[in-house]
């Protein structure tokens, strides 16, 4: 049985000024009121996403401060409310972007409870209670999550592997599956990271003839080989595109597109109506694009937002069963300002995650 953890009052690393997004230091915050459907999680691992260094240094727009991020969540449940069928106290469980929804809407009925408009996010979002709590992340002794958005771990899944699957796999199943990949789909992951090392892993669990890999690193052509693609294509090249201009059924884009001539040249490779679907957030904003440069197959550019609880327990019963695993390093959680500065400088192969470390 894991030893509790405070009720009132939990514990993290925080950014205080998102010029010094390095300099982590110890807060204690208060979360919201605990109420029948909460699950409080003594955390024991939390991997770092490329969408914490977005909010801590301010390039999604200024967080609330003090901010604690870390939405790839894994522990123990300590205390559970008493509406809360699906999880008792000592479950091995996780908690990825998202920590509660409005429960009510068409989206939260419909298995697309991350697309709710009242959606709260795990860090940097404020609840919609009379005390407006902010929400904050896994770089800290506990979370406090809505039952819904707390999933079971498998026995078989180390917990320090499956922090990175509640963020960075998710992201990337989710839209996969939405958009059809699977046995005769040619699909293409941009960027391998992150989310892409487990788009590459993910596409070959669903079948798909071909996993086509983009990336902007020559290096990493051995590990997308090695995580499963068939294909690696270096985006750096000019004319990087025609070899497989109107092949590809779906392309998952984890990086960022910084130019017009990169996107038209991955638009150019989708079959008629094919889709490419961009997960990544960059700090800028898409490069323009010319109708025509979509009308020539029928192309369709889209988004997509974490998954559903639902995808997200399809995803572990897969990774189990297909041996998707993340590459991982572990360190101490006080490391986390190092950890943050390695993604953002792309040196990180491909997810860390940090140990609890607070006493
Ligand atoms: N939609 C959602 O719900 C959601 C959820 C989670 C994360 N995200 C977003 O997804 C993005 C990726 O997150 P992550 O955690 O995977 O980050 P990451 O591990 O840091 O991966 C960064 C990616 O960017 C590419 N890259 C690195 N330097 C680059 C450069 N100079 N130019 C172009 N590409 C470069 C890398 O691929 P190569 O080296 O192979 O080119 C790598 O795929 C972030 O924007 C994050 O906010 C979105
Ligand atoms: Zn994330
Ligand atoms: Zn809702």
């Amino acid at each position: 049985m894991p030893s509790a953890v405070s009720t009132t009052q939990f514990r993290g690393y925080a950014i205080h000024d998102t010029k010094n997004w390095t300099s982590f230091k110890l807060i204690d915050f208060e979360p919201k009121p605990f109420e029948d459907y909460d699950i409080d999680i003594k955390i024991e691992y939390c991997g770092v996403c490329g969408s914490d260094v977005h909010t801590i240094t301010g390039g999604w727009g200024k967080p609330a401060l003090p901010i604690v991020p870390g939405h790839e969540i894994v522990g123990k449940a300590v205390r559970v409310g008493s509406m809360v069928s699906s999880i008792k106290v000592g479950d091995r469980v996780g908690v990825g972007a998202q920590i509660c929804s409005c429960m009510n809407c068409a989206h939260c009925k419909n298995d697309d409870e991350q697309y709710c408009p009242k959606r709260i996010y795990t860090y940097n979002s404020r609840y919609h209670n009379a005390e407006r709590t902010l929400s904050q992340g896994g770089y800290s002794t506990a979370v406090r999550a809505h039952e819904q958005f707390v999933f079971p771990i498998p026995d078989e899944m180390p917990l320090e592997e499956a922090a990175p699957m509640l963020c960075a796999g998710l992201t990337v199943y989710s839209p996969l599956v939405r958009n059809g990949a699977g046995k005769g789909k040619k699909v293409g992951i941009v960027g391998v990271g992150g989310l892409g090392h487990f788009a590459i892993q993910f596409a070959k669990a669903l079948e798909c003839d071909d996993v086509v890999v983009f990336s902007h690193s020559p290096k990493k052509r051995d590990d997308a080989m090695t995580l499963g693609a068939t294909d690696v294509v270096f985006t750096c090249k000019d004319g990087f595109e025609e070899p497989l201009v109107g092949q590809l059924d779906l392309i998952i884009c984890t990086a960022n597109v910084s130019d017009s001539a990169l996107l038209r040249g991955l638009m150019s490779t989708l079959k008629i109506h094919g889709r490419l679907i961009m997960v990544a957030m960059p700090d800028e904003s898409l490069p323009s694009l010319m109708s025509t440069d979509l009308a020539m197959n029928g192309a369709l550019l889209g988004g997509s937002l974490i998954g559903s609880k639902k995808e997200a327990l399809s995803m572990l019963d897969l990774a189990v069963r297909k041996g998707v695993k993340p590459w991982i390093d572990v360190v101490p959680m006080k490391d986390c300002g190092k950890a943050v500065r390695a993604v953002k400088d792309g040196k990180i192969r491909y997810r860390r995650v940090l140990k609890m470390d607070i006493e």
